[in-house]
């Protein structure tokens, strides 16, 4: 098998940055050029671009972006507004930790750059391009990774994914669809169950569709499926993604993951987490500290344009959950995979 089809979300244009609108797939495979930090904010909060690493490496663009926008040759002036800039990306979206881990590795390279403000702004475009060639490399190597601890029987595996930590979900490649290529590419994988994930639908629409362009097999299930698909010996594996995971192992992904480390746990199919290095939070000792975005309701009570329930009820809209640390097999790192009660003991390897 070769790498065809490459998606890759977010790319430097020489001037601007170019992002896939994954609001507009699979329907229509649409590019949005941006040029401006507040139009990248507001990509990032609409979701045009979405998933933990491709948040940081576009939240990264936009501080050079912002940076751009700056008009000054005062040392103190230029990082004092950069502080502004970062702000407002910061603003954006609380749970994926990665969004804050890139923009803090901007700030530490413009203070750390010496030289005219010119140098500094030279000095984030570099980083940038660097956290985004970075992330490539690191989910190649989450994906190759993941291979060696694949349970080794059946020969050809059939792996259940939730939401969408796809190419679309990373610079490229992915991490838990990262895994799932890996596996396809060396022959271990005979299918993809690919859970709905509402309320957003990201696996309908974005796992699957990167399956597709791919010819990876794919099945889509809705989410009350999983249980069913798991007790009829259907799954051979979990593999998700995640958002932020605190220094016990305990795991912020796309809601719905819990239920999915559960129904695992209940089946003994192994529940593994494929996450770089900068999912990482140490700051936080257990996921009980996780900040969980909450959205806007009406992601809920409508799917496309149609209100799908009565009015009169309410709604709650929580964006992630938490899977115990108990839950999950392994962390498959770009590192390897890591038992989560020896994650700690890699706190040293993160960039940061
Ligand atoms: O709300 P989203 O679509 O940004 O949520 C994405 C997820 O939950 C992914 O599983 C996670 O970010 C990991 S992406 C490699």
């Amino acid at each position: 098998m070769s790498l065809t089809n490459q998606v890759y979300p977010v790319v430097w244009q020489g001037n601007c940055v170019l992002l896939i609108d994954q609001t507009r797939l699979p329907g229509e495979y649409a590019v949005v050029e941006i040029s401006r930090c507040d139009d990248m904010a507001l990509a990032i909060k609409t979701m045009i671009v979405r998933g933990a690493p491709a948040i940081g490496v576009a939240a990264a663009y936009g501080m050079y972006l912002g940076a751009r926008e700056i008009e000054t040759d005062s040392r103190d002036e230029f990082l004092t507004r950069l502080e502004a800039v970062a702000q407002k990306l910061r603003a954006t979206r609380p749970t994926a930790v990665n969004l804050f881990w890139a923009i803090d590795r901007m700030l530490k390279t413009a203070r750390q750059t010496i030289g005219p403000v010119e140098h500094l702004r030279q000095s984030l475009l570099n980083m940038a391009q660097t956290i985004n060639a970075e992330d490539l490399q690191t989910c190649r190597a989450i994906g190759d990774r993941g291979l060696e601890v694949l349970p080794s029987t059946p020969a050809k595996l059939r792996i259940l994914t939730h939401c969408n930590a796809g190419a679309l979900a990373t610079a490229g490649y992915g991490t838990a669809l990262g895994v799932v290529r890996s596996a396809w590419y060396n022959g271990r994988l005979e299918r993809v169950y690919a859970d709905e994930t509402r309320p957003r639908l990201q696996g309908t629409k974005l796992t699957a569709w990167e399956c597709v362009q791919e010819g990876i097999p794919v099945t889509v299930i809705t989410d009350g499926m999983a249980a069913h698909c798991m007790q009829r010996g259907m799954v051979d594996a979990v593999v998700v993604g995640a958002d932020r995971i605190a220094a016990n192992g305990d795991t912020a992904n796309k809601i719905g993951t819990y239920n999915v480390a559960l129904v695992a746990k209940a089946h003994n199919v192994p529940f593994f987490v494929a996450a770089p290095l900068s999912t990482v939070d140490f700051k936080l000792s257990d996921g009980r500290e996780i900040p969980i975005e909450e959205r806007d309701p009406e992601e809920v009570f409508q799917i496309g344009d149609t209100i799908i329930c009565p009015p009169g009820a309410d709604f709650y809209n929580p964006a992630f959950d938490v899977t115990p640390a108990n839950l999950v097999t392994a962390i498959i790192t770009e590192h390897g995979a890591i038992s989560p009660s020896q994650l700690a003991q890699f706190q040293t390897q993160q960039v940061v």
